[in-house]
């Protein structure tokens, strides 16, 4: 954490200071890691002030380059809980809001509510993490549309009540366009969102992450995976390979089996097998033996 916070600039820290949740041990389960390391500072200042100013910040990038990590940092520096939702053509209103259920006081039946991760966050005041936003059918997020703009609020349809979010609560999303089975945002909801783009992290960023991330040690090492990463990068922008080739999650894993496995073995588990078409596997294993 220490580390990404070097990057913020002493105003916006001057503000997280202020709008830190000053501590909630309740939920401390639900506050983020940290871990996230930010391709350039904009990426994080840039977030950091949308949110502060109360917006709803939309991470958008190919799978693999940190989204998920990322929110989990702004939810540990911001010490703030998040409740999490992922989207899926089964998310329906209960998954969201919550739904009601049968129970028994005093030996009678009674029909109880149990807030959803969206009243939950609303109530608390916390953050709200929606994952893979475009995986949900057109119709199912909409119904948060209030919760997401200026009215910060939603009626449950359970109970009738009017739910108005506390003070504290943010909305974090995260897209991955293009994936299988993802539809096009819908425009008034991606209004709603500040958007920011996640890209792979490269460079000095990548050997670091590689170091304290993955169980590879040895720098040499280090130093040929981040040349692969990028040249897998620069093939993914050209159209040769998937996006997904230059995923860091699979290059991680890459790593980690090379400490036990030779590398180019450890590429073609890791990455080269995942691809769809033939050419882009030989194209991997190639790029690969030119490196090891
Ligand atoms: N910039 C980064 N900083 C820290 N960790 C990273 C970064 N990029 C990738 N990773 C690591 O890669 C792995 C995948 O990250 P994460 O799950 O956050 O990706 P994602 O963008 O949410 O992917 P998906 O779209 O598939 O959900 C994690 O182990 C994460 O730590
Ligand atoms: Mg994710």
């Amino acid at each position: 954490m220490s580390n990404i916070e070097s990057l913020i600039t002493p105003e916006i820290r001057e503000f997280l200071t202020k709008h830190r949740n000053p501590g909630s041990t309740e939920f401390a389960d639900l506050i983020g890691k940290g871990g996230y390391i930010p391709p350039h500072p904009d990426l994080l200042v840039d977030t950091l002030a949308a949110l502060m100013m109360g917006k709803n910040v939309l991470l958008k990038g190919p799978t693999g380059a940190g989204k998920t990590k990322f929110a989990e940092t702004l939810s540990a520096l911001f010490n703030q809980p998040m409740h999490m939702v992922n989207c899926s053509v089964d998310l329906d209103a209960e998954s969201l809001i919550g739904g009601r259920f049968i129970a028994y006081k005093d030996e009678k039946q009674v029909i109880e509510f149990a807030p959803g991760p969206v009243i939950k966050a609303m109530n608390h005041g916390h953050f709200l993490y929606i994952d893979e936003v475009n995986m949900a059918k057109p119709e199912t997020l909409p119904l948060i549309n209030g919760v997401l703009d200026y009215r910060r609020m939603v009626t449950n349809p359970y109970t009738g009540d009017v739910v108005k979010a506390k003070q504290g609560f943010r909305v974090i999303a995260a897209i991955n366009e293009g994936y299988i089975g993802t539809v096009p945002l819908n425009e008034a909801l991606m209004n709603r969102f500040i958007v920011i783009e996640v890209p792979y992290i490269k460079g000095e960023e990548l050997k670091g992450l590689i170091r304290s991330n993955s169980l590879l040690k040895d720098e040499k090492t280090i130093d040929l995976f981040v040349r692969l990463s990028q040249d897998l990068i620069l093939a993914a922008s050209q159209g040769k390979v998937s996006e997904e080739a230059a995923s860091i999650r699979a290059l991680l894993d890459a790593c980690d089996l090379s400490t036990a496995i030779p590398p180019i073995r450890a590429i073609k588990r890791a990455i080269s097998d995942k691809m769809e078409e033939e050419s882009e596997k030989m194209f991997i294993q190639n790029l690969a033996e030119t490196f090891f």
